[in-house]
């Protein structure tokens, strides 16, 4: 029985997809999955590196995300992160998202851990998840008192402000800059060094340490496969590397492993 969830074109098979990896993952007791943004970018949430549509061909990471750049500008950085929130916020996940869901309801032991901070892969029913570098969604104090659910933001010139310490509020992510939070960190090193399979998804694995999680599962002994419509770092590295849009090709990696006949 299929839920709606899962109403994703299984007829994108037209994706070629090697028996021995949908095996792989068909019979796999524990899979680990590490996302980026480019798992996003058919949601239309613009990835950071890609060269004319990435964030950082038009905005510079030492001007808006870093410690030091918010304490230098913290207005503009709080608006820059606003408006990425709004845009984050009427994005809707994609077949990647769903694939991605509808996998892990059928393995034991899942751990999807994700680069990403737009919450599309919560959207899209994922439950057992690590958010390496936070969520955009939510907001903190910047002195440290946690999270904040509601704000007053009425004068323009500065960020709102924690109710309780009266410190400028900041995004939840993770800065360039700053560490990643140990515990997400911990469980994802633990994932990909105990998992069988790691697919490798939509990430430019250029950045640390969430780059070095594939070759951690490679020392484990995992098959690994990356979908990306370009090579990487990685890509020579990899069991498989599928070449193409993650909307595509996990679908049908989906279909592959778990026909719908089964
Ligand atoms: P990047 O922008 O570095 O890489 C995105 C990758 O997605 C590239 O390798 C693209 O080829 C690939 N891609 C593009 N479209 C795709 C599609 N439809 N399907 C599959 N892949 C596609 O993004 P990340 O690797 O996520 O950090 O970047 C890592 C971190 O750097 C981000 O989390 C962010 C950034 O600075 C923080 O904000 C802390």
């Amino acid at each position: 029985m299929e839920t709606s969830r899962e109403s994703f074109d299984r007829s994108a098979s037209a994706c070629a997809i090697p028996e021995a990896l949908a095996r792989r993952l068909r019979t796999a007791r524990r899979v680990a999955v590490l996302t980026g943004a480019g798992i996003s970018a058919e949601s239309g949430v613009p990835t950071f590196r890609d060269a004319q549509t990435g964030i950082w061909a038009h905005f510079d990471p030492l001007e808006l995300a870093t410690p030091a750049a918010f304490a230098r500008q913290p207005r503009v950085v709080w608006d820059w992160y606003a408006w990425r929130r709004e845009l984050v916020a009427a994005a809707k996940p994609n077949p990647g998202h769903f694939a991605l869901a509808a996998i892990e309801r059928r393995v034991a032991d899942f751990l999807l851990i994700t680069q990403n901070v737009d919450g599309l892969h919560q959207a899209a029913g994922s439950t057992r998840i690590v958010e390496l570098h936070g969520n955009i969604a939510r907001v903190k104090c910047a002195r440290g008192c946690g999270s904040v659910d509601a704000w007053d933001d009425t004068d323009g010139s500065e960020p709102p402000r924690c109710p309780q310490c009266g410190a400028f509020l900041r995004p939840d992510v993770v800065w360039f800059d700053e560490m990643l939070p140990a515990e997400a960190l911990l469980r994802a090193e633990q994932a990909a060094g105990d998992c069988e399979l790691m697919l490798v998804v939509g990430t430019s694995a250029e950045v640390h340490p969430a780059a070095a999680l594939p070759e951690a599962a490679r020392a484990g002994g995992a098959t690994v496969a990356e979908v990306n419509p370009n090579p990487t770092p990685l890509t020579d590295r990899v069991d498989y590397p599928l070449r193409g849009r993650s909307g595509i090709v996990l679908p049908a990696l989906f279909a592959a492993a778990w026909p719908p006949s089964a």
